[in-house]
C-alpha cells in the first residue's frame, strides 16, 4: 500500500469519473492503490495493449491509422518508462491506468479507444499471465543451471564413499555422486511441474472484458496468437476470476523450496565439525561478530528459512481465492506481491545454490571413515549367507549377532577374525572380507538407481543426454 498523503485528488481525470460527483477519500485512493507494485507488469501490460490494439484495427473497430497511432504510443510510453521519465501516479490507480492516461496525453484522441472491448479485469489477468510465463522460463533454466552443477560434481565424486542414513542412523555405505544425483532428480521433477504448470498459464484471458464478453466483432484466436498464448480462454467469467494459474506455480515453487530446504539441512549437517563430510567456500560463508572461529552455512540456512515464506504465500493465494463469488472481485489485487516474492526469492536461491554448488569440497576421507563406523555393510554379510543358501530371516538373525558382539568389543564386521565370524555360521569363509569392504559393498549394487559408481555414471550419461535431446 502506497503511504497515504494529505491531498484529495479530484474525481476529474480519472478513468473512470464519470458517475462519481464526491472525489475519492485520500486515503482510501492510497489504501486502493496497486501501482507501487503492479508497475512492475509495465512491459506485459504494453504488449497485451499493443496486441489488443492491433487486433481491433484488423477488425474494423478502430481505422488502421488509430491502431498505428495506438502502438506508436504505446512504444513511446514504454521506452520513457525505461529511461526512467515516467511519473507513476497514484490517483490512476494502477499500472493499467497509468499506462492508459500517459497514452491519451501522448497522442490525444486515439488513446482513449484502446479499452474498447476490454476491461481491466481480462487486461490484469492476461499481464500477470504474460509476466509469469517468462518468469517460468526463467526458473526452469536456472533449476537447470543448478542440475549441471550436480552433475559435475556427481561426476567428480562418482566414487566417493559416505554413510547412506536412515533415521539419520548409518544406515548402508552409498557414493556422494549417488547422493548428488539423489537432488538432481528432485529438481526433474520440480522442472516438469513448472513445465506442467506452464502449459495453463499460457491461456489468454483477453475478450472476457469485464467478466461476460464483448458486444464488438473481436477475433481472439488472433491476438492469442500474437501473444504467443496456446488459445483463447473458453469461458469468460472463469477468464477473470481464475487464478489457479497462479496457486499451482506457487505450490511447484513451494516444493521446490521444500527441496532447497532439505539440500540445505544436509549441507549444514555435512560442513559441521561433528560431520566434516564437505567443506563449503568461504565465498559463500560468514564469519561470527563474537567468536573468530566460525565459519557459518549461512546460504543454507537462509535458504531454509526462505521456504517459510514461500509455503505462506501458497496458503495466502488459496485464502484469498476461496470466498470469492465469480467473477472478478478487487481481493485478485492482493495475488501479485505473493507471486512476485516467490518469484524473487526462487530465482535468488537458485542462483546462489547453483554457484556455491561449483565450490563444494569433498573431505573423502571423512566420508569414508563416517561409512566405515556404525555397521554400515551389516546387510552385505546378510545378503552374502543368502547367497550361501541361508534363508534371509536367518542370515538377518546371524548377522545381528555378530553386530551385537562388534557392539560389545567396539569393533567393526571387517575387525572380527574368521573365527569368530564362523562362530556365528560354518558357511562363512575368508571371501566374506570382501563384501565386508566399503567399496565392495557399493560396487554390488549395481542396477539401475543402485549406488554403484558404474551406474552413478551411467545415471549421468543417461541426464545428460536427456537434456541434450
Ligand atoms: N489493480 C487491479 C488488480 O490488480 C486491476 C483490475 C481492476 N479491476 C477493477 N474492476 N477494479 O486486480
Amino acid at each position: 500500500m502506497h503511504q497515504p498523503s494529505q491531498t484529495t485528488f479530484a474525481v476529474v481525470g480519472k478513468p473512470w469519473a464519470g458517475r462519481f460527483s464526491a472525489p475519492t477519500d485520500a486515503f482510501v485512493e492510497a489504501f486502493t492503490a496497486s501501482v507501487d507494485f503492479d508497475r512492475r507488469l509495465y512491459r506485459y501490460d504494453i504488449q497485451g495493449s499493443i496486441a489488443h490494439a492491433t487486433m481491433l484495427a484488423r477488425q474494423g473497430i478502430l481505422s488502421q491509422a488509430e491502431g498505428e497511432q495506438i502502438c506508436a504510443g504505446l512504444m513511446a510510453v514504454r521506452a520513457r518508462i525505461e529511461a526512467g521519465d515516467f511519473v507513476w501516479s497514484i490517483p490512476l490507480e494502477d499500472v493499467h491506468m497509468n499506462v492508459e492516461t500517459a497514452l491519451t496525453e501522448a497522442i490525444g484522441e486515439a488513446g482513449k479507444r484502446l479499452h474498447t472491448g476490454r476491461s481491466r479485469n481480462d487486461q490484469v489477468a492476461t499481464d500477470v499471465r504474460l509476466w509469469l510465463r517468462e518468469e517460468i522460463d526463467t526458473i526452469r533454466d536456472a533449476i537447470t543451471r543448478f542440475q549441471d552443477a550436480l552433475l559435475d560434481l556427481a561426476e567428480r565424486e562418482a566414487d566417493t564413499v559416505m554413510p547412506g542414513f536412515t533415521h539419520l542412523q548409518v544406515a548402508q555405505p552409498i557414493t556422494f555422486g549417488h547422493h548428488m544425483m539423489a537432488w538432481f532428480e528432485m529438481l526433474e521433477r520440480d522442472r516438469a511441474r513448472l513445465a506442467d504448470c506452464r502449459g495453463r498459464v499460457n491461456v489468454m484471458p483477453l475478450g472476457a472484458a469485464a467478466l461476460a464478453g464483448t458486444t464488438y466483432p473481436i477475433d481472439r484466436a488472433f491476438t492469442a496468437d500474437l501473444l504467443g498464448f496456446a488459445r483463447p480462454a473458453e469461458n469468460s467469467l472463469d477468464a477473470v476470476s481464475d487464478r489457479d494459474f497462479a496457486i499451482e506455480f506457487t505450490a511447484a515453487a513451494a516444493i521446490l523450496m521444500m527441496h532447497l530446504s532439505r539440500f540445505s539441512e544436509e549441507l549444514i549437517l555435512w560442513s559441521s565439525a561433528q560431520f566434516g563430510f564437505v567443506e563449503l567456500s568461504d565465498s559463500f560463508c560468514t564469519g561470527s561478530s563474537i567468536m573468530p572461529q566460525k565459519k557459518n552455512p549461512d546460504v543454507p540456512e537462509l535458504v531454509r528459512g526462505k521456504s517459510g515464506r514461500i509455503f505462506g504465500h501458497l496458503m495466502g493465494l488459496l485464502t484469498l481465492m476461496k470466498g470469492q463469488p465469480l467473477a472478478y472481485n478487487k481481493d485478485n489485487q492482493e495475488d501479485k506481491e505473493p507471486l512476485f516474492d516467490t518469484v524473487d526469492n526462487v530465482k535468488g536461491c537458485l542462483k546462489v545454490y547453483a554457484d556455491m554448488m561449483v565450490h563444494v569440497t569433498c573431505r573423502r576421507e571423512r566420508m569414508r571413515a563416517a561409512a566405515a563406523q556404525g555397521f554400515s555393510t551389516a546387510t552385505d554379510l546378510a545378503d552374502y549367507l543368502v547367497r550361501k543358501g541361508i534363508a534371509f530371516r536367518d542370515a538377518h538373525e546371524i548377522v545381528g549377532q555378530a553386530v551385537a558382539l562388534g557392539v560389545r568389543e567396539g569393533r567393526d564386521l571387517a575387525q572380527l577374525s574368521i573365527e569368530e565370524l564362523r562362530g556365528f555360521s560354518e558357511r562363512i569363509e575368508p571371501d566374506v572380507y570382501t563384501v565386508l569392504t566399503l567399496d565392495g559393498s557399493v560396487a554390488a549394487r549395481d542396477h539401475l538407481g543402485g549406488t554403484a559408481p558404474a551406474q552413478v555414471r551411467a545415471a549421468i550419461a543417461r541426464a545428460r543426454a536427456r537434456s541434450a535431446a
